[in-house]
């Protein structure tokens, strides 16, 4: 018998929509870290959360977080959520899912009045894709310290440094150490989030339990040769910058083809100066390699910078590399996969554990708290992608899920 009210979907549904109009773009949904989207996302979230009982704050990177006491002010919370911000043209349910997740379980406990022996926390993280800043898991990092201040003079695509980014956003980026968790203060962090691939829908399966999820380098390329016009040098006399990235990026696919772990991927490429009659003097392009195992991808990373620098040489042009993101694979907490286990089989369906190859705040937040998290199918597998779809049956099993895993944690 579910614990939560038969609606809970359904409602995660019309949220789900209601965040999805807060875009930068009348195209798709594109919301990005401390921008005027992101605060009106977090208003939103705010309503929901305090008229579900909590107490919300905000915190010094933009991280909304609502608190609904247990019944030992000074226990441990759990702590439940996912990211707000979105990739560009993004799905609506990558993040927003597992924030309305957390939401479900605490309105649950609020409209019946339980208390538990940990405070539940609902978070949704400000930055977890990385899109303003190219770098990734600003929010996660904030709690957990790891955020390096040299990134707050990275720039966006208009120039604007993250550090005047905050300013704008209402924030003083010297305050940003108070985001930091204690530890112990946390006693767990669970996430729901759509699967973005396809193994649930072929097992046919609302929910799965993840296992480990794969780490992943991040880097940008910028390939240095000369401008020129595209009607009198000689295809032997060129230096394009263009021209030898499209080749690089032919060869990260290639060696990035092999172990059916490994991935790698550019999915950004700008050519300037830009103009169709020009040779590109610079192009910058991002390169994302992936696996489940950190040594093959280490050393794909290795093998990637060691030929592209090669056939840049052989170009005559100038290429740097540099790392942006480095995240090593993570295991999920053993304890909290019997839980979320022992939540999927009570509610009569079959226990399946999967690795996640997409990134996630929990490989973040494992480095504070024992960290689990629940995938929900979705459609295709398709993400990152307005298609991105699920069933309001499956949104209500996640959070189901969620909220047994919860209580099953707090009875240990
Ligand atoms: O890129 C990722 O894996 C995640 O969507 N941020
Ligand atoms: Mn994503
Ligand atoms: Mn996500």
């Amino acid at each position: 018998m579910p614990i939560l009210a038969p609606e809970t979907g359904t409602l995660i549904m019309q949220r789900v929509e209601e965040l999805a109009l807060i875009s930068e773009s009348n195209v798709g949904l594109t919301r990005r870290f401390a921008t005027p989207e992101h605060r009106r996302a977090n208003q939103l979230a705010t309503q929901w959360m305090e008229l579900a009982g909590m107490h919300v704050h905000e915190d010094a990177i933009g991280n909304v977080i609502g608190r609904y006491e247990g019944d030992e002010p000074l226990a441990p919370a759990i702590m439940l959520g996912s990211h707000l911000d979105t990739v560009v043209m993004a799905g609506k349910y990558d993040g927003m899912l597992g924030v309305l997740s957390g939401l479900a379980c605490v309105e649950y406990l609020a409209a019946n009045n339980r208390r538990l022996p940990y405070a539940i926390e609902v978070i949704g993280f400000a930055d977890e894709e990385g899109v303003r800043y190219q770098s990734t898991f600003l929010g996660s990092r904030a709690l957990t310290g790891e955020l390096d201040t040299a990134m707050l003079e990275l720039t966006d695509k208009d120039g604007i440094s993250m550090s005047d980014a905050l300013v704008a956003f209402g924030k003083d980026p010297s305050q940003l150490p108070t985001a930091i968790r204690e530890p112990g203060s946390l006693a767990a962090f669970i996430e729901v989030h759509i699967e973005q691939g396809p193994v649930l829908e072929q097992q046919e399966l609302g929910v799965g339990v993840v296992s480990a999820i794969a780490g992943a380098t991040r880097m940008i390329a910028t390939i240095t040769g000369e401008a020129g016009h595209a009607g009198t040098v000689p295809m032997s006399l060129r230096r394009d910058a263009l021209a030898a990235a499209a080749e690089c990026i032919l060869v990260i696919e290639r060696l990035c083809s092999g172990p059916a772990d490994l991935v790698g991927t550019v999915g950004r490429i700008v050519a300037d100066p830009g103009a169709g009659n020009v040779i590109s003097g610079q192009t910058e392009f991002s390169i994302d390699i992936r696996a489940a195992d950190d040594s093959r991808r280490l050393q794909a990373v290795a093998e990637v910078v060691r030929e592209l620098k090669k056939l840049c040489a052989n170009r005559q042009l100038q290429i740097h590399i540099e790392e942006v993101h480095n995240a090593g694979s993570v295991e999920c907490d053993t304890g909290l996969r019997r839980h979320i286990g022992d939540a999927v089989a009570s509610c009569g369906l079959r226990t399946l554990e999967l690795t996640s190859g997409a990134g996630h705040d929990t490989m973040v937040m494992a480095h504070i708290a024992p960290a689990g998290l629940i995938f929900v199918r979705c459609a295709g597998g398709i993400s990152h992608n307005p298609a991105e779809s699920i069933m309001a049956s499956d949104a209500a099993l996640g959070a189901e899920v969620m909220m047994q895993t919860v209580l099953n944690f707090s009875q240990q």
